[in-house]
């Protein structure tokens, strides 16, 4: 008998379902919530809201694309956490009364994991062991992935993830939220000739929060000599930004090759979806003869079929959550 699973994910400002059939991802549907970009950010309690109206339409599209009924679910997954408290909730309350009113397992899945499991959306997919960069909006971690449920973090950011990087130079470029994917399509016109300082951080571990301060002083300077300097320069300053958060991002990823031995290498996260990344990767892992994974865009920013992939290898180990189970907000430990 096939397992017909439907995944929710609500974590933070989009609202996702996916239906996977046998751990096939048949329908991977998402409201992104628009009206963040008129505060420049995400308004938690507004996206708790945008999450309550759009999980239904949601849902019911998933399911409609892949043709599957509800009555034909074995399992509902959701994402526990890490997110905003208040969107968690809506999808965890969702999933519980789902849960019940369909009497079929309920399955939890930690988002970041979700992210890292994304690369077996479709294949190729990498052999185990292998490393992966997960690089979203508000984490950035070296991941050494022994099994589809055993992680191990090996690097992380101690303050700003490279999500957060893009966002706040966008905001200061007046680019609008999410920026990164603005940056991106403004540095593939512009030359990176503007040096940024690299962070002096040991080990595995990042920092962004320097460069944050000398792109902000940086365009300070420029502007107080020429008010016009962002607007006549927007593409090169774009392409430096991306330049020097990806040669970063590599640096670390390429030690944690040596230190590992690991040659499987993938990326994940919303930041994958950045094309000065994945073309960097490419080359370095050429370089470095590693085997180099990298998802579809629709993979990479967050979606639900990420949360079904997991949630598939769950359900064959039979790890089900219980409906006393409550969502953990970013920041706080499962
Ligand atoms: O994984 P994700 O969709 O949500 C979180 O879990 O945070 O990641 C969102 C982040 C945002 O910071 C957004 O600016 C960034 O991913 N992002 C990009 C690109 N597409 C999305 N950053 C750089 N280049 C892109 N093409
Ligand atoms: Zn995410």
């Amino acid at each position: 008998m096939p397992v017909h699973l439907l995944a929710i994910e609500s974590s933070c400002d989009d609202t996702a379902a996916a239906v996977l059939t046998d751990g096939q991802v048949r329908s991977n549907c998402v409201a992104s919530q628009e009206i963040h970009r008129l505060y420049g950010g995400v308004v938690p309690e507004v996206a708790s809201r945008a999450h309550q109206s759009n999980l239904l339409p949601v849902v019911e599209a998933a399911l409609q694309q892949a043709g599957i009924s509800k009555h034909d679910l074995n399992a509902i997954a959701f994402t526990r956490g890490p997110g905003l408290l208040g969107s968690l909730l809506v999808g965890t309350a969702f999933a519980k009364a789902f849960a019940l009113a369909q009497n079929i397992p309920l399955i939890e899945v930690d988002h970041m994991d979700a992210h890292v499991m994304a690369l077996f959306a479709e294949p190729p997919f990498p052999s185990f062991p292998f490393l992966c960069l997960t690089v979203s909006g508000g984490h950035t971690q070296i991941i050494r992935v022994t099994d589809p449920l055993e992680m191990e973090r090996i690097g992380y950011t101690l303050d700003d993830a490279a999500g957060e990087a893009f966002d706040k130079a966008g905001k200061m470029l007046g680019l609008p939220y999410p920026a990164g994917p603005h940056i991106d399509r403004l540095a593939r016109e512009g030359t990176p000739r503007f040096s940024l300082p690299e962070p002096s951080i040991e080990g595995l571990n990042f920092s962004f929060s320097g460069l944050k301060t000398a792109i902000l002083y940086f365009l300070r300077k420029e502007t107080s000599a020429n008010p016009a300097f962002i607007e006549e320069n927007l593409a090169d300053i774009c392409a430096s930004i991306q330049h020097s958060i990806v040669t970063i991002l590599l640096k670390k990823l390429k030690r944690a090759a040596k230190e590992t031995g690991i040659r499987q290498i993938g990326i994940a996260g919303g930041v994958s979806a950045n094309s000065g990344l994945r073309t960097e990767l490419e080359r370095l892992g050429k370089k470095e003869g590693w085997k180099t994974f990298i998802p579809k865009f629709q993979y990479c920013t967050d979606n639900a079929a990420m949360i079904g992939l997991v949630a598939h290898q769950k359900y064959l180990l039979g790890q089900f959550a219980s409906q006393s189970v409550a969502p953990y907000a970013s920041g706080q430990s499962r």
